[in-house]
């Protein structure tokens, strides 16, 4: 069976944002697993205008070129992570608008989260599994939530990422989720599409 490719998408795009860090940390925690393949995805590579086409992609071709170069991005992905930052108990406005700017591309696809902020970007997180499951995206029960003393620590002491041995169990904890869903995920969309039509 092929690895399971996987995107690390950074949910906030502002110049002085804490995102970059929680991104690196998985990135190189799942790099170094042999049954997946992983990307870091930025959204300042998509600045992508608010929504503005006819429909979703689920009913009209999208015209925006920036939109077209996004959804063919997510289309290489069998799962995602999303690094979430949490913004008035919410995803980030960039991410939601990212989110629907495609549809067909997410369909039947693996969702991972690590949220990060006073309460671990617990809610966005939330908000994003529902979110998921519009999209047709298989949630994963675990997530990592980089939280209060721990965020605080990393945010404005100068701690790292990697110090913070406790949260090891869920993240390895939610990978390992995200590889058996992704699996099973792709053999149910592989004999689908052997279907005759
Ligand atoms: C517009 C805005 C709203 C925020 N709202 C929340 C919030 O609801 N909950 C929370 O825990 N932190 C909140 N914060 C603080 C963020 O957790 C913190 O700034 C974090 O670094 C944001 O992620 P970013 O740096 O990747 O943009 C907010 C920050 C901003 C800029």
């Amino acid at each position: 069976m092929a690895k399971p490719k996987i995107a690390i998408i950074i949910s906030s795009t502002r110049q002085t944002r804490f995102g970059d860090k929680p991104a690196q940390w998985i990135f190189d925690i799942a790099s170094k697993r042999s049954d997946m393949d992983v990307e870091l995805i930025d959204l300042r590579d998509y600045p992508m205008p608010f929504f503005d086409e006819v429909a979703s992609n689920a009913w009209a071709p999208t015209q925006n070129e920036v939109a077209k170069r996004w959804q063919k991005k997510i289309a290489e992905f069998d799962g995602y992570i999303f690094i979430t930052a949490e913004y008035n108990r919410g995803v980030t406005g960039v991410l939601k608008n990212a989110l629907d700017y495609a549809y067909v591309e997410w369909n039947k696809k693996v969702a991972a989260y690590v949220g990060y902020g006073s309460v671990g970007g617990a809610r966005a997180v939330e908000s994003l599994r529902l979110i998921s499951v519009e999209l047709q995206m298989h949630p994963t029960r675990t997530g990592v939530h980089i939280q209060g003393a721990d965020f605080m620590a990393v945010w404005q002491q100068g701690k790292k990422l990697t110090e913070l041995e406790h949260l090891q169990p869920n993240v390895a904890a939610m990978l390992d989720e995200l590889v058996w869903w992704t699996n099973a995920v792709n053999t149910a969309r592989k004999a689908d599409n052997a279907k005759p039509s």
